[in-house]
């Protein structure tokens, strides 16, 4: 059976190189042909990732489709295991709040607060630990070894844990030598990782780019992808190069996410106008989706990924902790909590599972939303929803609470029709767009609202 699993690979690598031109990745076995290639790996769905009709106009940018037959009519090889991130994966990662201050009983507790206090009902399943879980160095067979200090019980038993819950279980490396805290990276080592990581029960890798010189990013991340595929877990992907090399032109078939920016902080605004490094307001990396018109490049199973939530976090008014949540939804963004679970209040908590919000993220067409108007003070997403309807998000971008209105006339993508118009956070039907729209919202805070076709 074994001899049989390595075969398959083999073949399969074979068929992929063939597609891919000839270019074999650093190391590289295992890329995977599915749909019309016709060799599907386990928890494959066929086809799942393939590009669905962006919105109107946006061209040809982005992929041809993938896991299925490309530009010439030929399959397209896929590094990936298709089919496990439908829509957004949605979880914890320690990072945001507690970078190195991490251990075995902070991922219980949270696991178990997930469990039961109504998130994993609203749809959050990966706890993810992120970097400096490590020793400083690999073992004498140069494997990857927990902290003994941190993880006692070992990962293996906190993944077992972690199942038994109901939940899934991420964990962190990176394509470099070193992590970007200083830990072992996983540059050479792709295969025996990915191999440990799936012994281990891990079913989500966000793979980070710090110190990898002038690795090819596409290359390298192939490379990973394709141990992942070897290794014979289903295992999400998340690629975490800031966005360096335009990952969204070539991450699709490898990668179920990848981020678009550097890295999130808890506030709105950096005053910058930049989205690199550490330091960038959630504001700031909405700004960079809508210049960088990202919305064309992601779909079921590929996402566009602006960075984990802030949501609950020191630096953020309530309002700005709900608009941010309110727009990473209208981004079909992966929904990774990264506050303090064990003293959140109630109010967190409701933005947090509210699930006519979530809703429009999960949406199953898979759209991300865009900008449409951009005004001083004022901006309106809209996200095309299955069904015929439309999400519409309005942010207050002024220091001052304001009266703010929305003639729905203005927004083309409604055409002529009538909606009918629910308000998400008010939990108020409106009636319909023939009325516009007019509201208080607090200053930096988002109006957010439902449109369904009125019969
Ligand atoms: C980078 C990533 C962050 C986090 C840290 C960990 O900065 O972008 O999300 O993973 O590394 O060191």
């Amino acid at each position: 059976m074994r001899k049989l699993m390595i075969l398959s690979i083999l073949c399969l690598t074979t068929i992929a190189l063939a597609q891919d031109g000839g270019t074999a990745a650093p190391g590289g076995a295992g890329a995977r042909i599915n749909s019309r290639g016709g060799i599907a790996a386990p928890g494959a769905t066929t086809g799942a990732g393939a590009r669905r009709g962006n919105r109107a106009g946006m061209g040809a940018g982005g992929f041809a489709g993938f896991g299925g037959a490309g530009r010439r009519g030929r399959p397209q090889p896929v590094y990936k295991y298709s089919g496990l991130a439908l829509t957004p994966p949605m979880g914890w990662n320690t990072w945001n709040t507690f970078q190195r201050n991490i251990n075995e009983d902070l991922i219980k507790e949270t696991a178990k607060i997930i469990a039961e206090s109504g998130l994993k009902d609203a749809g959050y399943q990966y706890v993810v630990i992120d970097d400096c879980w490590m020793t400083m160095e690999r073992d004498e067979n140069g494997q990857l070894v927990a902290d003994p200090q941190k993880f006692p019980s070992g990962m293996k038993a906190l993944a077992d844990y972690i199942h038994g819950l109901g939940l899934k279980f991420g964990i962190y490396n990176d394509a470099g030598t070193k992590t970007c805290a200083g830990f072992p990276g996983g540059r050479g080592h792709e295969y025996e990782d990915a191999r440990l990581y799936a012994s281990w029960g891990v079913d989500y890798v966000k793979y980070d780019w710090c110190n990898t010189g002038s690795a090819n990013a596409q290359e390298t991340y192939k490379t990973f992808g394709s141990a992942l595929l070897a290794a014979g877990r289903p295992i999400v992907l998340s690629m975490c190069e800031w966005g360096k090399n335009d990952p969204w032109t070539f991450a699709a078939p490898i990668a179920h996410l990848w981020r678009t920016t550097g890295d999130i902080a808890s506030r709105y605004t950096n005053n910058t106008g930049g989205t690199a490094g550490y330091n960038n307001g959630w504001k700031d990396i909405l700004d960079r989706q809508a210049e960088l018109k990202l919305e064309q490049y992601a779909g079921p199973d590929h996402w566009n990924d602006p960075d984990m939530l802030e949501v609950g976090t020191r630096g953020l008014t309530y309002a700005e902790s709900k608009a941010h949540f309110s727009f990473w939804c209208m981004l079909a963004s992966p929904l990774m909590m990264g506050n303090d679970l064990r003293s959140m209040n109630d109010d967190i908590l409701k933005i947090l599972t509210d699930k006519e919000v979530i809703a429009l993220d999960q949406d199953p067409l898979g759209k991300q939303g865009y900008r449409v108007i951009d005004e001083e003070g004022r901006e309106v997403w809209v996200k095309e929803l299955s069904d015929g309807d439309w999400a519409v998000c309005m942010l207050n971008d002024t220091l001052e609470d304001a009266e703010m209105s929305l003639a729905w006339s203005d927004l083309e993508v409604l055409a002529d029709k009538t909606y009918k118009v629910r308000d998400l956070w008010a939990k108020k039907d409106l009636g319909t767009t023939k009325d516009n729209y007019s509201g208080k919202v607090v200053s930096h805070d988002a109006a957010l609202f439902r449109l369904s076709p009125a019969e």
